[in-house]
């Protein structure tokens, strides 16, 4: 009976296979009692050694099942069942790109692929590169400490990407052709459309010759490349310090065909930043001459692209940082 016990708890898989050894040999009405109420008609002289013999088959039990219970316990981590190792695994959550960074690197890659290479700048900056050299007047109403941020000792948050403009010219000779992701900021009080920060994607091309026609070209080829062949553009006449002439660009709204939806408030168009003909006034403040050299730049809205890309009716929802919303890129 030993010998049986041992091979069953050696073979128990689970705690109930330990449990039903114990019910059967120790349990109320298993082997041991049984054997305990026969001991009543053993022979006086043969009692003390059937006795011990008893108690030692008792105990043994007792061990091997106490063995086998370690045994199940160590290869589960204790808590007492065994591990199926059938069952599917956990999936890890594993973190992605927020969408404005896969916008940056979509928008990066295109130019990068017509020759622009990346340039930055630093987002505290100061009056002479986001205001001055890009001949924007004293008293114009950007300056305004209730459109933009000011610290104690001058400097701003800058209002846009174009002081990247001025920092490459400065350090470099021309030609340039350079694109400048990166967030901006203003006072504006935030709604769908807008937020107190945000980010655009600056774009400038100095070199002999350049006209209008190239700025409208490089902006319908990145449309394309960004939104397929359907997207189209439009270009409404502008006014911007730094440019002349200037113009303000839509992309044709390829989330509703230009019916009309959210996205584009039902216009059929949305609008994703400015661009223009760089001013002379600003090539000669980096000292380049404009007799020579012309240019163009550009600056796009990255939250505008991710809407139109993504269908976002409302740009809140790229801040909010809420997983449901961020596990859909
Ligand atoms: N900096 C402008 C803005 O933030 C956009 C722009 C960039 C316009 C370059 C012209 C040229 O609105």
């Amino acid at each position: 009976a030993l010998a049986e016990a041992g091979a069953k708890a050696a073979a128990a898989a689970d705690a109930a296979a330990v449990e039903q050894i114990r019910i059967d040999y120790l349990g109320r009405n298993g082997l041991f009692p049984a054997l305990s109420k026969e001991m009543g008609s053993v022979p006086p002289e043969e009692r003390k050694d059937t006795g011990r013999a008893f108690n030692t088959g008792r105990n043994k039990v007792q061990e091997l099942i106490d063995a086998a219970t370690a045994r199940l316990a160590s290869a589960d981590g204790g808590s007492g069942e065994a591990i199926d190792l059938s069952l599917p695994g956990r999936r890890w959550k594993t973190g992605r790109k927020h969408p404005i960074t896969m916008l940056a690197d979509e928008c990066v890659a295109i130019f990068r692929r017509m020759g622009f290479i990346v340039a930055e700048g630093p987002e505290i900056e100061d009056i002479f590169h986001n205001f001055d050299a890009l001949n924007t007047p004293q008293d114009h109403p950007s300056r305004d400490p209730q459109d933009t941020f000011y610290f104690n000792d001058g400097r701003i948050l800058r209002t846009q990407t174009s002081p990247v403009q001025i920092r490459v010219m400065e350090s470099h000779e021309p030609p340039v052709r350079i694109v400048a992701p990166g967030r901006v900021f203003r006072r504006d009080t935030p709604d769908a459309t807008h937020g107190m920060n945000f980010h655009q994607i600056e774009g400038l091309y100095i070199d002999k010759g350049v006209s209008m026609a190239d700025l409208k070209s490089i902006l319908q080829t990145f449309a394309t490349e960004m939104y397929g062949p359907k997207v189209k553009i439009r270009l409404r006449p502008h006014f911007f310090p730094f440019t002349e002439p200037s113009v303000e660009y839509d992309f044709s709204c390829i989330m509703c065909g230009g019916k009309g939806c959210p996205v584009c408030k039902h216009s059929g168009w949305i609008e994703i930043a400015g661009a223009g003909m760089v001013d002379p006034a600003v090539l000669k403040n980096v000292g380049y001459d404009p007799e020579v050299w012309s240019g163009y730049a550009f600056g796009m809205g990255i939250e505008r692209l991710a809407m139109l890309r993504y269908r976002i009716p409302d740009l809140r929802l790229l801040y909010e940082n809420d997983v449901r919303f961020l596990e859909q890129f």
